[in-house]
This record gives structure tokens, C-alpha cells and sequence, in this order.
């Protein structure tokens, strides 16, 4: 979002302002000041990194702590031993999320012994967690500032308060039912941009701990949705991608209940965007106003992302996911037939507690059925305070990996077979980047979401192409623009 202020106009006399986003101006013209003077004192620019971890709605919370950092008037470093400021925004999903961020706090700290401008600031998930806090309070001393999933809109507040204590600083809620819009944002790419629909989860999976730390479902007003959406068609932006824990609930909560086929509907009318794309969509909650709505659509990519978890009832069950493995394999059909070419992929755990060698065949036999494009295969990992972290029968290491390795065959196989039926047709690809290797391709994204690589120039990057694709090389194409 674009939020032309005028930061210097603002009196830092009078006391903050109470309203949001106001008071959040305030702070930011107040940091600037504080860094100004900073970035006097150390007699060169004071720098910064964002180190984003996990989904979709991170990077999207990154991009806002990166607008509020850029308003500050930080400038972006690329390296963070070389940055003043290092803000990581964590994701707690799986427990070797966590262990990669202490990881690299501990070489951090050595980075930071030597400038005395640095500050480390920790936010997002994995801050929700209290046993994080604490262990942060007690061995991790020389963090600045650690804040949680609800408050980010207060970034620039905090990094105040920071400055003007010269203490740790740490401001954590339990949960929220504020959605402040309005603050600025740095987005990643040009083209293309997330737009958040709703925040949390009320579904409660037996594994999961994202509805502890992302809090109640809440869905933003849609005249909110619809305004950012055409500033960012007005700023250049051709694709955007909806982003909620489970899109197919958007609305339920709203004074004026909208369904997300509606929201969709409302969406297509915004002149200059060419596509849609959404995530994450929880089969029990995927209605046939949805399919409806997707198979008549242009701008709807032909793409679902539609996580099974497991193919086993008994497990799903388990696992609190309130579909059955044949409900899940109707509603494939249903979407098949009536968008043939839609692309699906999905999630899935292996060895969830209790799950037996028949449990993981009927996830095999659902991936053979369904027939993804490709599929996110995780192992179980247990999540402390989530109802199955204290299920009996948690399965070994050992008979976990031989699994994951027998599924992830599977999926790589049929996603190869899958992936190459589209050889030699032509397909629409909007151009993302420069190849990474080879400085004469670009590489672009067709509607299904599989990637083509195909010359072209850095020109070209955010336009939309046709394009011939030649050969399939298992998970992306080689292509030539025609
Ligand atoms: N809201 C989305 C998923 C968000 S988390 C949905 O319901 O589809 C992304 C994926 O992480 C999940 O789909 C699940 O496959 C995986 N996941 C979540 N908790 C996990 C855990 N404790 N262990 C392993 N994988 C997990
Ligand atoms: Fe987690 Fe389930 Fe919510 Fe997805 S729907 S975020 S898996 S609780
Ligand atoms: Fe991770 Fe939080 Fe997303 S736990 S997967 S970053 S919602």
C-alpha cells in the first residue's frame, strides 16, 4: 500500500495520537528523527535486513516491517552482519523452524559485540509461544526488541521505545480483534503482491500450532480488500494472491457476511489485474459456489492448493480436519470435472501419532488418485500445547523417514508425468525474474503455477507472454516465446 505522508509535517510536541493508523504515523516521524540523529552520530547511513521465515502471510508481514523501515529511513543491506538493524520475522509451524533461528541469534550476537549502532528485533510466530519469551529473556540478553503476530502494526512504536530505554523491549499479545489498515508497505516485487483477506485460524488441526499464535479468524471489511487491490492494479501490479490460513471461511465474521466466491467475484472487476491466485483453501470448507465461480473466471488461475494432511479417514480424524478421504476424493472429481485443466497440489504429514503402515498406503492411494502437480511432504513434528504433541503412539524416526522416502517418490514420480502433459502447447506466462543461471532466459510462471524458462530480457520482467513450451525437465519447462 502507498501511504503518502508527509512525516516532517507532524508535531512531535503534542502527545501521540490515540487512533491507529495516526498514532503509528507519529511514531515513525519520531523514529526518523531518532535515527537521523543516529545515523549522524555513526556519520553514515544506518542499514537494515529482514529475514523472513516461513509462509506466505510472513512474507507479506515482511513486506509491511519493511515498508515502516524504509519510512524510518533505513536503508536496505543484503548482508546481515553488515546491517544496523536485523528484524526476523519467525514461523514455529515445524520445531526446526525455531532451531535454525537460534542458531543464527548465537552468531549474531558476535556481530553485534562489534557495532554499537546494531539492533536485532524478533517478531512473528514463533514469539507467540511463552517458552520462547522466556528462554530470549533469560540467555538471550542482547535482543533489542521482540513482538508478536498481532501488534507488527506497531513496529515503529516499539523500535521507539527501544530507542528512547535502552532496554530490551518486549510487547507480546495473546490475541486480537483489530485489523489496522493503512500503514505502509515495501513490496518485494513489482508485479505482483500478496494481499491478506483474513488473519488466523479457528480450526484448531490436532497438529497444528497456527491457530495459538495467529489467533481467532478474522476477515478484513472487503471494501478494504477491494481499495488496496486497485492501488496496487494502479501501481503496476498484474497478479495478486489472497492470503488467509483458510480462504474458503472468508467473510463468517463480517457485520455483512460476504462468501469468498463473492469477495473472487468483486475482485475480477478490478481493471489491470490478470490474476488471481489464493491460499490456502481447506477441503471442508470448499463450496460448489467456489468451483462455480472458478470454472467461469479469467482471471481465477488454474490452480488449488488444497491440502489432504493424509489419505487415511481414521487419522484425518485424528487429526481434527472434519473430511473424510472419500469427501476429499468427490470434491476432486467435482473440481476435475468441471475445470479439467485445473492444477492441484496439497500438503502432507507423515507419521502423525498412531499412523500405521495401512494409514500410509491410503495416503499413497490418494496420491495416485488424485495425481498432484507437485505436493509439500512434511514430517510430523510435535508442537508443544497442540493436542497431539500428547497423543500416544508417536511413531519412531526411523519408520517416519522410511515413509517420507517412499512418499516423496511417489509424488516426485506422478508430478513429472503430470507436470509434462502441457509439451508443445502455448500458454499465457507472466515473466518474474532473469533466469538465475543464465543471464539470456527469463523465467516465468504459467497459470497452473509450474515455471518456464525462455529467452528473453530483464524488460520483459512483469509482462504477460505467450509462450511455446518445448520440453518439460520434471517441475518446470523450457520454453520460447512465440
Ligand atoms: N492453513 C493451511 C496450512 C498452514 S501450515 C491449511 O490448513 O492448509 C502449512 C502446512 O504445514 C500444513 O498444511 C501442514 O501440512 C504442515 N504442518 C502444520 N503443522 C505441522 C506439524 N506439527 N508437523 C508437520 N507439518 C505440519
Ligand atoms: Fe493449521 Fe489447520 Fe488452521 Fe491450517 S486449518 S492453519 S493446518 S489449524
Ligand atoms: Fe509459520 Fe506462522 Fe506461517 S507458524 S507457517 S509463519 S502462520
Amino acid at each position: 500500500m502507498n501511504v503518502n505522508i508527509d512525516y516532517e509535517q507532524i508535531d512531535l510536541s503534542k502527545p501521540a495520537p490515540i487512533e491507529e493508523p495516526q498514532r503509528q504515523y507519529y511514531f515513525i516521524a519520531k523514529a526518523r528523527k531518532l535515527v537521523k540523529e543516529l545515523s549522524e552520530k555513526a556519520g553514515r547511513p544506518l542499514t537494515y535486513i529482514t529475514q523472513t521465515f516461513g509462509c506466505q502471510m510472513n512474507a507479506r508481514d515482511s513486506e509491511k516491517l519493511t515498508g515502516i523501515l524504509e519510512q524510518i529511513g533505513y536503508i536496505e543491506e543484503t548482508e546481515e552482519e553488515k546491517a544496523d538493524f536485523v528484524i526476523y520475522n519467525t514461523c514455529t509451524v515445524r520445531e526446526n523452524a525455531n532451531q535454525r533461528v537460534y542458531g543464527r541469534l548465537g552468531q549474531l550476537q558476535h556481530v553485534k559485540k562489534a557495532n554499537p549502532y546494531m539492533m536485532i528485533g524478533l517478531c512473528g510466530c514463533m514469539m507467540q509461544e511463552p517458552e520462547v519469551v522466556e528462554k530470549l529473556k533469560k540467555s538471550y540478553r542482547f535482543i533489542d526488541l521482540v513482538f508478536g503476530t498481532h501488534n507488527i502494526y506497531k513496529f515503529a512504536e516499539l523500535i521507539v521505545t527501544r530507542l528512547e530505554s535502552e532496554r530490551m523491549v518486549i510487547d507480546i499479545w495473546k490475541d486480537t480483534d483489530k485489523i489496522v489498515e493503512d500503514l505502509p508497505s515495501e513490496r518485494k516485487f513489482s508485479f505482483k503482491s500478496g494481499v491478506n483477506i483474513m488473519f488466523g485460524c479457528n480450526n484448531f488441526c490436532s497438529y497444528c500450532i497456527v491457530p495459538y499464535v495467529r489467533g481467532r479468524e478474522r476477515s478484513r471489511d472487503p471494501k478494504d480488500i477491494i481499495r488496496e487491490i486497485e492501488q496496487l492494479a494502479a501501481d503496476g501490479v498484474v497478479e495478486i494472491m489472497l492470503l488467509g490460513q483458510n480462504v474458503n471461511s472468508y467473510g463468517k465474521g463480517l457485520k455483512e457476511p460476504v462468501t469468498f466466491a463473492q469477495l473472487l467475484e468483486e475482485i475480477e472487476k478490478v481493471d489491470g489485474i490478470e490474476r488471481i491466485r489464493f491460499m490456502t483453501s481447506h477441503p471442508k470448507d470448499l463450496s460448489d459456489e467456489l468451483i462455480e465461480v472458478m470454472a467461469k473466471s479469467k482471471k481465477i488461475c488454474k490452480h488449488l492448493h488444497l491440502p489432504v494432511q493424509s489419505g487415511s479417514t481414521r487419522i484425518l480424524e485424528k487429526m481434527n480436519r472434519r473430511y473424510t478421504k472419500e469427501h476429499y476424493l468427490n470434491l476432486v472429481d467435482k473440481i476435475k470435472k468441471a475445470i479439467p485443466d485445473m492444477s492441484l497440489t496439497t500438503d502432507i504429514i507423515v507419521g502423525f501419532p498412531g499412523e500405521t503402515e495401512e494409514d500410509f498406503q491410503e495416503t499413497l492411494d490418494v496420491v495416485r488418485k488424485v495425481r498432484y502437480d507437485s505436493a509439500f511432504t512434511f514430517i510430523y513434528s510435535k508442537r508443544t500445547g497442540t493436542p497431539a504433541a500428547v497423543m500416544e503412539e508417536q511413531i519412531p524416526e526411523d519408520v517416519v523417514k522410511d515413509r517420507f522416502d517412499r512418499l516423496l517418490k511417489e509424488v516426485q514420480s506422478i508430478s513429472s508425468e503430470v507436470c509434462s502433459v502441457h509439451t508443445g502447447t502455448v500458454q499465457k506466462v507472466l515473466v518474474e525474474s532473469l533466469n538465475d543461471h543464465d543471464s539470456t532466459l527469463v523465467t516465468g510462471r504459467l497459470s497452473n503455477n509450474i515455471l518456464v524458462h525462455f529467452p528473453g530480457n530483464e524488460e520483459m520482467i512483469g509482462s504477460i507472454v505467450d509462450v511455446k513450451l518445448h520440453t518439460c525437465k520434471g517441475f518446470y519447462y523450457l520454453g520460447e516465446m512465440v
